[in-house]
């Protein structure tokens, strides 16, 4: 294990000197909620829209945001590494109760807890990945970032177990997200991507490549997208911060279009790198 510095409750220790208590709500309940937040050369990609999302998970689960914005910033900063693209996990639970009780307790300090991994670029990225669809068995909560991911991990190790990167969940008929990512597709010419509502969690990569589309007058719109849609979908994307945006090739052991990553995918993929250099 990799023994870098992490942060932990307003210090900075080697990893394997970070400890929680057995008694902290997240280990016991999953409490808590995080953000990952890209870092291209030591620039936080989005930092505002990362810390907006990170205060709206907080609100819904009542917890108190225990630092400012700027205080983020500070605390985040000596855990890059400025030569580097990587990623920002940071955590926030309820923090250490006396007892184990599902209600709150009382006067409890939230644990707060930050580390910094390296982007690793997934195989495929370039030439595409598979993936399989799978009935979303989530909550009524997927807008939170909620550190409690046991359904988006049974469904990832599902995907894992068939060869394929990704599951793409699928409620009611419609698609609605990835096991840990955005889907994008591109029917009849037109760039489509779920709405965003409590199904899902509203990708920041997700609003970043609909700015670019709007920006560069490609086609694009905020809908549902029926998974018989999806079937015959010419591109198929997954989008999220540490995988940027990976095409899905083949769907349930089928081609999605001729098999290969698009048009629309190779133009998004220049705009979106010629995007992430402008932010340096
Ligand atoms: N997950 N949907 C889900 C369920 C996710 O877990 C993620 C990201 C996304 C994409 O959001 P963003 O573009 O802001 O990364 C959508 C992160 C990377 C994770 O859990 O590691």
């Amino acid at each position: 294990m990799e023994n870098k510095t992490v942060y932990l409750n307003g210090l900075y220790l080697p990893l394997d000197k970070a400890r929680v208590s057995v008694m902290d709500r997240g280990f016991l309940f999953g409490d808590g909620v995080y953000e990952v937040i890209p870092s291209y050369s030591g620039h936080l990609f989005h930092f505002q829209e990362h810390m907006e999302r990170l205060e709206n998970s907080l609100n819904t689960i009542r917890l108190v945001n225990p630092h400012s914005r700027e205080q983020w910033l500070e605390i985040l900063t000596p855990l890059l590494d400025f030569s580097l693209d990587q990623y920002i996990y940071l955590q926030i639970t309820r923090g250490v109760a006396p007892k184990r009780d599902h209600a709150f307790p009382e006067d409890t300090l939230p644990t707060v807890f930050a580390m910094c991994s390296n982007i690793v670029p997934l195989d495929g990225k370039e030439w595409g990945v598979k993936a399989i669809s799978l009935d979303d068995s989530r909550w009524d909560l997927c807008n939170v970032k909620a550190t409690t991911l046991l359904a988006n991990i049974l469904l990832r190790q599902e995907a894992v177990e068939k060869g394929c990167a990704e599951a793409i969940l699928v409620k009611d008929g419609y698609v609605t997200e990835g096991a840990a990512s955005n889907i994008f597709a591109v029917i009849d010419g037109l760039l489509l991507t779920p709405p965003k509502g409590s199904g899902i969690l509203p990708g920041i990569t997700r609003d970043v490549i609909l700015e670019i589309a709007r920006t560069n007058k490609l086609p694009c719109s905020e809908d549902i997208i029926s998974f018989e849609a999806l079937k015959n979908a010419s591109e198929i994307w997954i989008t999220s911060s540490t995988r940027e945006i990976i095409p899905v090739v083949e769907l349930d052991s089928k081609k999605v279009g001729d098999g290969k990553p698009g048009p629309v995918f190779r133009t998004m993929h220049e705009l979106f790198q010629a995007y992430k250099r402008s932010l340096l």
